[in-house]
């Protein structure tokens, strides 16, 4: 009812036509994800896209895959999450050691025809070493103030979001350090809920939701 007469006063104030619903802003922590675009979809792999790939995969392992510690899996990853992470290294967003200075040699198009090849591979996860009890605070710290854009345990890439079950721990700690630290950005509801989380259970808490998510290895064991 709120919502219906904010709307109605404002339309009897500024004599407007408002057709964008006042339901817009309410608290809801997906209204904060990334941008909404109309999600790109994969395309098929041309062979150009295949060689691009080839010279990621010595870092980023077979199809993507990492065998770790610090370079992330990238198969899997939505269309946009890919293209928006190369953009940012290359435009120098984005902290890296590496990323950085080789997303500058390639063109919106080069990403996005690894894009095609890297989407469609398989997120294989390797069985990492976690501590079950960091794991444990893990799984609480995830459920209330993660889950809403993590979904699935992480499982899922929407909106933007990544894939962080089974990713690299190291990875994981590295980024969650440079999103603390306010050298990465993340989107502002995001960074509500972190600075939350840390001021609770201090520095500790990043390294207990990383542990958490590097733990998910089966989706039917979580
Ligand atoms: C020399 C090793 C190396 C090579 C080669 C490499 N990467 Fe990376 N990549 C990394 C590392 C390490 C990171 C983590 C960020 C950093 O420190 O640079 C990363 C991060 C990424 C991410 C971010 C993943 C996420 O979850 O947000 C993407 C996407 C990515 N790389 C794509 C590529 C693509 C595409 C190529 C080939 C053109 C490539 N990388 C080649 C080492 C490498
Ligand atoms: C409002 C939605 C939202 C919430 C809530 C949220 N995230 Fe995120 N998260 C995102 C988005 C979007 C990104 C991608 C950021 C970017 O643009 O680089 C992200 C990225 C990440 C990454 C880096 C992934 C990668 O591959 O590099 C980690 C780690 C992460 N989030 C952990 C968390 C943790 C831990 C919490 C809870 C304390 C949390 N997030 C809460 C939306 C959210």
């Amino acid at each position: 009812m709120k919502y219906l007469r904010t709307s109605a006063l404002a339309m009897a104030c500024c004599g407007l036509l408002f057709t964008a619903p006042a339901f817009a802003d309410k608290d809801d922590d997906k209204g904060d994800k990334k941008e909404k675009k109309s999600a790109a979809a994969a395309k098929p792999v041309t062979p150009r896209g295949l060689m691009l790939a080839n010279t990621c995969v010595g870092c980023h392992g077979q199809g993507g895959s990492s065998l770790g510690p610090a370079t992330p899996t990238i198969a899997g990853m939505a269309v946009d999450t890919f293209t928006d992470a190369m953009k940012a290294y290359r435009e120098g967003k984005r902290p890296s050691t590496v990323m950085g200075r080789l997303a500058k040699g390639y063109t919106d198009e080069d990403i996005a025809e690894m894009a095609n090849y890297f989407v469609a591979q398989k997120f294989v996860r390797v069985a990492q070493k976690t501590d079950p009890e960091k794991v444990k605070i893990g799984k609480k710290l995830h459920k209330d103030n993660c889950e809403k854009c993590h979904e699935d345990n992480g499982f899922k890439d929407e909106d933007g979001s990544s894939i962080l079950a089974g990713q690299w721990l190291p990875y994981l700690q590295f980024q969650l350090a440079d999103f603390n630290a306010k050298k990465r950005e993340m989107p502002e509801k995001m960074a509500k809920r972190l600075n939350a989380m840390v001021k609770d259970g201090g520095d500790k808490s990043l390294d207990e939701v990383a542990h958490f998510y590097a733990s998910q290895q089966d989706k039917k064991a979580k």
